[in-house]
């Protein structure tokens, strides 16, 4: 059996490349040639996916997953969890949770990835256990970092503990693409030997090493990795989905997808890319390779929010600073992997050590309660400076415990909460998750729904009221 690939450019591609603002109708039109082409899965749907259709195009994230599931007739959907966070940026009950697994593997995802920021698998629980109980297939990634105590050891050990939790599968998430070839080669042959999960490798092709990466995982043994069609691979995104298809033809290792259908499929994609080119959505930017990101580890869309906060500030001078003071914070904090919500979390205070002359004279609320343990367990131990700790903690209680086990169940309340606006359960998720656009985008879709009903005259009145459009 050859390796198997995930087709990402409808999530983390357009993710990745323009800040996922390829629309409903756009993934839709590529999805059959997609759904032909033989593929493992397709990664459709995430927490930006969701947040860009709410927030940027009027969309609402259920109906594209509808939409898109309605045209797949023959391939897995796939999303990305995040753990305990589910899609936003809080720790959530776990009713709540559980609702959002009913909800998404019912209207049409199969597979879950599920992974934690700082890989403290009690925020993988309940993801996990909702996801068998309704039927999909539950994979948990390991958040892929660099630093003294993330060794082979620690994700042999990890990864043990994932395949005792009932996991599926497991997925190394490179996010910041620094996993380098030769340390692929050992992590791939050190999780084969000592689990029996198929094992998947996600990367970014961002430092320019990705394709070394995953050749090294592949002779290593790795079962399934992840790209994205040619119009939107590289750069920051996934290596091409055709150099992989075409480089192991006729060996053990072909994927042996339908070329005919990958074309029709990238020749459609490249219009689209076109098109996010030419609005500048697209920057060329991000279509290059930056060896940068393999010094700093620093994944490639917390560098370029990264340059725009600084952009913003007229301090772009202070671009390399901030990018040393990077690897500071981070071992401060027990060195947690840079992936959301820790990478703008660890970003954002790197910003202000060095925009303030003064290191943690200003804080986060997140970094305060990251402090306070509501995160959950921090890789290794906080080695900042106990009198700054003390300064932020004060004398409030650090909790130990899994962080969700405070919260009272809420969808109930939630449901409740949002009784006047909320037409479904999906909706209250989407409140729930994210509220404020949430609630614009929903009042503006009931509005208009309940216009299209009315009489003529009465719709004009309607209109008075609402401002006009
Ligand atoms: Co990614």
């Amino acid at each position: 059996m050859g390796v198997k690939i995930v087709e990402t450019s409808l999530r983390d591609g357009h993710q990745s490349l323009f800040a996922t603002r390829m629309t409903t109708e756009e993934v839709v039109s590529v999805a059959k040639e997609i759904d032909d082409a033989g593929y493992h899965a397709l990664e459709v749907w995430g927490g930006a996916t969701f947040d860009a259709c709410l927030r940027f195009l009027n969309e609402d994230p259920w109906e594209r997953l509808r939409a898109i599931k309605k045209v797949c007739k023959k391939t897995k959907l796939q999303m990305l969890f995040r753990g305990q966070n589910i899609l936003g940026y809080r720790h959530y009950s776990d009713d709540v949770v559980d609702m959002f697994v009913k909800k998404s593997i019912e209207n049409g995802i199969d597979i879950i990835r599920v992974f934690d920021a700082l890989n403290d698998i009690r925020n993988l629980k309940q993801a996990v256990i909702s996801t068998k109980k309704y039927g999909g297939s539950c994979q948990i990634a390991l958040s892929y970092t660099t630093s003294p105590i993330h060794t082979i050891d620690y994700y042999v050990n990890l990864a043990q503990e994932i395949e005792k939790l009932g996991a599926d599968s497991l997925c190394i998430k490179d996010m910041a693409g620094v996993l380098l070839p030769t340390d692929a080669y050992k992590l791939v042959s050190a999780l084969k030997k000592n689990t029996n999960l198929p094992i998947e490798l996600h990367s970014h092709c961002t430092g320019g090493i990705c394709e070394l990466t995953y050749a090294e995982a592949i002779r290593a043994g790795v079962d399934i990795i992840d790209c994205c069609l040619s119009p939107l691979s590289n750069g920051t995104a996934q290596p091409s989905t055709q150099a992989f298809n075409t480089c192991y033809k006729g060996t053990k290792y072909d994927p042996k997808l339908n070329p005919v259908a990958l074309n029709a499929a990238s020749d459609k994609l490249g219009k689209i890319r076109d098109k996010y080119l030419a609005n500048g959505l697209l920057n060329p930017k991000s279509l290059c390779i930056n060896p940068n990101i393999l010094t700093y580890q620093v994944p490639g869309g917390m560098l370029s929010n990264l340059m725009k906060q600084l952009q913003d500030q007229g301090q772009i001078d202070k671009l390399d600073e901030v990018c040393k003071e990077i690897p500071n914070v981070r071992k401060d904090l027990g060195y947690p992997p840079l992936v959301t919500p820790l990478s703008q979390m660890v970003g954002t205070q790197a910003v202000l050590n060095v925009l303030t002359g003064e290191r943690y004279k200003m804080v986060p609320k997140e970094i305060n309660d990251y402090l306070h343990g509501k995160y959950g367990k921090a890789p290794a131990e906080i080695t900042l400076d106990p009198a700054i700790v003390k300064k932020i903690v004060g004398d409030d209680e650090v909790i130990t415990c899994r962080p969700a086990d405070l919260l009272e169940p809420e969808f109930e309340s939630l449901k409740e909460k949002y009784k006047g606006l909320a037409k479904s359960d999906e909706d209250v998720l989407s409140l729930a998750l994210f509220e404020k656009v949430a609630a614009e985008y929903l009042e503006k879709k009931y509005s208009k729904a309940e216009v299209s009903e009315e009489e003529c005259d009465e719709v004009e009145e309607f209109n008075v009221i609402l401002g006009g459009n």
